[in-house]
Order: C-alpha cells, then sequence, then structure tokens
C-alpha cells in the first residue's frame, strides 16, 4: 500500500491554517475516502460534508488542488500524489467549518426566481400535448445536484463579490429550464436583466467546465436567455414590432 499527503485547510470562519495529513491510499480510492480516513485516524474533528459518494447529491463540493470538484469523484490516481494534495473549501461562499461553507444564500437565490407558471389544459382530461424536441431541450438542464460548483467558480461571485446583484450560472440554467418549457407563461427575462443580473456573465464558460453533470451551461443555457433578454428589452426593431402588434389588436 502507497501512501499520499494531503494537505488540508483547517479554520472556522475567521480565521485557519492548511494542515499536512498522510494516510495509505489504496487502488480505486477517491479523495473523500482519504479525507474520511484522516478523520477517523488523525482527525476526529475535520469538518466535511458529503452524503452519497455517488456524485449525485452535490455535498462534497471542495477545491482539490486549486480547482472546482466533488471529492467522492476526484480519483487518487488522476492526481499527482509525488506533492500535498490541497483541498480546501469552495471560495464563493462563507467558511463555516473545515471544508463546509455556508451555501443558504443558493436557496434565498433560487426562491427569488418566478416559479413554473403551466398554460392551460390542451385537452379536457386537463392534460397538454408537448413535442418531444421541447422536452428534449429542457432535460439537460434537470441534471443539476446543486453542488454549486459552477457558482464556486464565476468570477462574478469569488472574485468580484456580487451575490446581491447576480444570481449565478445555477440559477440561470434554472431560470432557462423555466423560460424554455413548452408549458411555462411566465416571463423573468426583465427581471433577468435587471434584478438577476444576466448582463455580468461575459461567457468565459467556467462554469461549464466544472459541471460534474456535463451541462453545458453556456452555449446551451445562458447564451439563449441573453439573446431572449436582448430581443425582448434592447433590440429597437422588437420594440416597434411590440408597439405595432399592440396598436393593431387595439383596432
Ligand atoms: S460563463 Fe458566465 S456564469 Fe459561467 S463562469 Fe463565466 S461569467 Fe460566470
Ligand atoms: S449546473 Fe453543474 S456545476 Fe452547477 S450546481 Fe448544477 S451540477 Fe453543479
Ligand atoms: S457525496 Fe454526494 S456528490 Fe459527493
Amino acid at each position: 500500500m502507497n501512501s499520499g499527503t494531503f494537505r488540508i485547510w483547517r479554520g472556522d470562519a475567521n480565521t485557519g491554517e492548511f494542515r499536512d495529513y498522510t494516510t495509505e491510499v489504496s487502488e480505486g480510492m477517491v479523495v473523500l475516502d482519504a479525507v474520511h480516513r484522516i478523520q477517523a485516524t488523525q482527525a476526529n474533528d475535520l469538518a466535511c460534508r458529503w452524503n452519497c459518494k455517488a456524485g449525485k447529491c452535490g455535498s462534497c463540493s471542495a477545491e482539490i488542488n486549486g480547482l472546482p470538484r466533488l471529492m467522492c469523484m476526484t480519483r487518487l490516481n488522476e492526481l499527482p500524489l509525488e506533492k500535498p494534495v490541497t483541498i480546501e473549501p469552495m471560495k464563493a461562499f462563507p467558511p463555516v467549518k473545515d471544508l463546509v461553507t455556508d451555501v443558504s444564500w443558493n436557496f434565498h437565490v433560487k426562491k427569488k426566481i418566478r416559479k413554473f407558471k403551466p398554460r392551460a389544459p390542451d385537452a379536457p382530461d386537463g392534460t397538454w400535448r408537448m413535442a418531444q424536441s421541447d422536452i428534449d431541450r429542457v432535460q439537460e438542464f434537470r441534471k443539476c445536484i446543486e453542488c454549486y460548483l459552477c457558482q464556486d467558480v464565476c468570477h462574478v461571485l469569488r472574485d468580484h463579490h456580487k451575490h446581491d446583484e447576480f444570481i449565478g450560472p445555477r440559477f440561470l440554467i434554472y431560470a432557462a429550464a423555466l423560460e424554455m418549457h413548452p408549458l411555462d407563461t411566465e416571463d423573468r427575462l426583465l427581471e433577468l436583466k435587471q434584478a438577476h443580473g444576466i448582463g455580468y456573465c461575459n461567457i468565459t464558460k467556467c462554469c461549464t467546465k466544472v459541471c460534474p453533470e456535463s451541462i453545458t451551461i453556456t452555449d446551451n443555457a445562458i447564451i439563449p436567455l441573453k439573446e431572449r433578454v436582448v430581443d425582448e428589452h434592447y433590440d429597437p426593431l422588437g420594440w416597434l414590432w411590440k408597439l405595432a402588434r399592440k396598436a393593431l389588436k387595439k383596432n
């Protein structure tokens, strides 16, 4: 059996430091296994959040060698074990203890987005008719496990701390899933432009690169949403067309 050294952030909301722990590593281990082994043998008070160990609950998000990743899906044989593996909490959210951050801001943001509002049923039995292609389009966005790694990597939140003005990539895909839903009748475009700060996104695609569910966040969600916002709230020809339509309806 080999060994590896893990440089883990230990601290609370105010202060902290990296500490090195050397532990045995064996074939098939992931970073979360190493953290658990260190917890069991050397640091019983080491705080980390996890639930499924299968990449599905979104709890074990951290920064491993500087990259936002799920600890349970990062295999040790992918990492250079000849040097210490750094493990630290996500930087875009307030630290609580060790690897645990307070991600509650995300839940408050979600509540601010207008809910699904379906049109009236298409048939007397209360059912709807939808094209499969329309369903397929939003299905990708529903794979999100709310790990918030995309929020963590986004420079608007991470470096510029625009948490009050920008909802972040996770909630832009949430809004896209609603806006592009074939039954939805709600209009979220003005809020996306104003309160939700979609203009802050400069399409760097960093969020897409870290998503463990491989959701094409930027190309499939954010860019189409930006186009809709521009069409609706900036495009002068669009405005003229809407005014003309309103006038025609009145006459
Ligand atoms: S593409 Fe936009 S939302 Fe994604 S990380 Fe870059 S700025 Fe943030
Ligand atoms: S979009 Fe991807 S990275 Fe972002 S919260 Fe969802 S699963 Fe995580
Ligand atoms: S423990 Fe559930 S995603 Fe890692």
